[in-house]
């Protein structure tokens, strides 16, 4: 595929740095403090009442969002009852009207991009910067997914035989799609799903994390005002396992496409291939054990600051996230006291604030499996730094940032999701032992590289089985049509989301041959 061939309109930002732009945001999401949100199960459109449940902010235990009510089972057998009626008209319209409906998707968020900013700061805890990107590319998804279905869904592939037949090759929907998405990206990994699936010609049971289910209820609304037809799109809200227990074994679900950890892929895998009926396509974008591997010749400053934003934005909490740095020895020692100084800098604090760099992470779960980590490490490596505990905010599940060595990469067992940085020292002559510790560990999500010997990156990407590979820069915030992003082994089996073949994964091909 060239440029040319798949045409890209990234979304406008904010550059919070400008007063202009950063009072716009603060001046509307400041309105938005005491808004009260609620998320039901949307089914055919309709609100699935039941005992409401409040949700509260993971920066503010105190802070209540809203109220959510989850699906039953009766809830999950109408929303696929109703999509399957729906599938022939949805798959029929044709990709051009389809593709014009996610085009409106798109100009509806870019419409409400300060709501959702506001949204998801408070219910995932993610910073203002954070907000705008996921909207950012929430929006392009939509127009890239748009522009992949006028490639691969108007017009047929013409094949010319040896014969003179006619032989066509064209896509269309497989049927009723489940969507399964985390809460580290509420918006953008949703409407990335949603999005691609829909405008395959699927109709869609989404099911997103059951931390934030206020974004995914603000978005459908707009999705079903942008066009979609509210039987095309069903929305279930509640607990992941409650709702794949019977959602996942109804033998008229054509596809599901999941995002969220390696463990519940395998739990959903399994019940797949359990389930009565069709034999499905699971597509599955999961965890990382994401290294970066510094060599001498990395300029330090810049080393420095890539680590900080891989490691510790977001809070750590992002698939892409840098877990283990490999410092060569040359360096290790100079480069670990400038990222003490550097986390020394950052500052913990409520999401929704301008100066925050670091919010909570998502529950209390979430931060009793970091302390433990930690407690973990006290006791089998070498704890380099500690955030100053009397730094961090006690209203919210907050966890300061973290530095360990360990001697290598298979004392971690599996992916810790949140601002834990591990450190392995290596000798010049140890690299390609360093890329198969990376290897061995069977994740393949990202992996960064500091040098400026050009062959040295080239070999390292060789080498390394890694989903994407991003030299002498951060390792997070792919770029949609730009970088197209997911790993593999056990961090998932494609295709990439923002690149050109993720739309096909949802079709399903026919051929046409008439002997004329
Ligand atoms: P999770 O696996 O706990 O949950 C993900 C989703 O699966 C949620 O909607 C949840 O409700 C649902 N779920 C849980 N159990 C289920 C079951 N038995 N049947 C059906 N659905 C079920 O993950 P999480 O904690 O929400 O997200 C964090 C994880 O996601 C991390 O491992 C992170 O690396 C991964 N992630 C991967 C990518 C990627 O693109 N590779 C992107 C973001 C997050
Ligand atoms: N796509 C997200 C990133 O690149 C996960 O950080």
């Amino acid at each position: 595929f060239s440029q040319s061939e798949m045409p890209r309109a990234n979304a406008p930002g904010f550059n919070l740095e400008h007063i202009e732009h950063s009072n716009w945001l603060l001046e509307k999401t400041n309105a938005l403090v005491e808004k009260q949100y609620q998320s039901y199960s949307l089914i055919n459109g309709e609100a699935h009442t039941g005992a409401a449940k409040p949700l509260h902010s993971p920066a503010n235990t105190q802070l209540i969002l809203g109220e959510v009510v989850e699906a039953d089972e009766k809830a999950i057998e109408s929303a696929v009852t109703s999509a399957c009626l729906s599938q022939a008209a949805w798959n029929n319209l044709g990709g051009e009207r389809r593709a014009l409906i996610l085009e409106k998707i798109g100009e509806l968020l870019e419409v409400n991009y300060a709501e959702l900013v506001s949204l998801i700061s408070r219910e995932a805890g993610r910073t203002l910067n954070d907000g705008i990107s996921e909207v950012r590319e929430a929006i392009d998804f939509c127009h890239y997914y748009a522009a992949s279905s006028r490639q691969h869904f108007v017009i047929p592939t013409s094949l010319t035989g040896p014969t003179g037949e006619v032989n066509e090759l064209s896509l269309h929907g497989r049927g009723v799609f489940v969507c399964i998405s985390p809460w580290n990206f509420p918006l953008a990994i949703f409407v990335g799903q949603v999005a691609a699936a829909l405008v395959a010609g699927n109709c869609v049971i989404a099911k997103p994390a059951e931390q934030t289910p206020l974004v995914a209820a603000f978005t459908v609304n707009l999705m079903h005002q942008a066009g979609v037809p509210k039987e095309v799109l069903q929305l279930l809200i509640g607990d992941g396992a409650a709702i794949g227990k019977h959602l996942l074994s109804d033998p008229r679900i054509a596809g599901v496409a999941f995002t969220g950890s390696t463990e519940t892929a395998r739990i959903i895998n399994l019940q797949l291939a359990q389930k009565p009926g069709p034999i499905v396509p699971f597509i599955a974008e999961t965890g990382g054990m994401n290294a970066m591997i510094a060599c001498s010749s990395a300029l330090p400053e810049q080393l420095v600051d890539d680590v900080v934003t891989s490691a510790f934005l977001s809070a750590g909490q992002r698939c892409s996230a840098l877990r283990v740095l490999f410092l060569q020895n040359d360096i290790a020692d100079r480069t670990i006291e400038l990222l003490k100084g550097a986390c020394d800098e950052l500052r913990l604090g409520n999401p929704w604030e301008l100066n925050t760099d670091m919010g909570p992470v998502i529950d209390a779960d979430a931060l009793k499996l970091l302390t433990d980590h930690m407690e973990k490490m006290h006791a089998q490596a070498k704890v380099l730094y500690q955030y100053d505990s009397a730094k961090v905010p006690q209203d919210g599940y907050f966890f300061g940032p973290q530095i360990v060595e360990l001697k290598n990469l298979a004392q971690l067992e599996r992916e810790v999701f949140g601002p834990v940085l591990h450190i392995v020292r290596y000798k010049t002559n140890e690299l390609e032992q360093v890329v198969e510790q990376i290897n061995a560990s069977g994740y393949g999500l990202t992996l960064g590289v500091h040098t400026r010997v050009e062959s040295m990156a080239k070999k390292i990407f060789r080498l390394a089985r890694v989903g994407n590979t991003y030299v002498n820069r951060n390792m997070v915030g792919a770029v949609v049509g730009v970088n197209p992003f997911g790993g593999q082994g056990l961090s998932g089996t494609g295709p990439k989301a923002g690149g050109p073949l993720y739309v096909r994964r949802f079709a399903t091909e026919r051929t046409y041959t008439n002997n004329v």
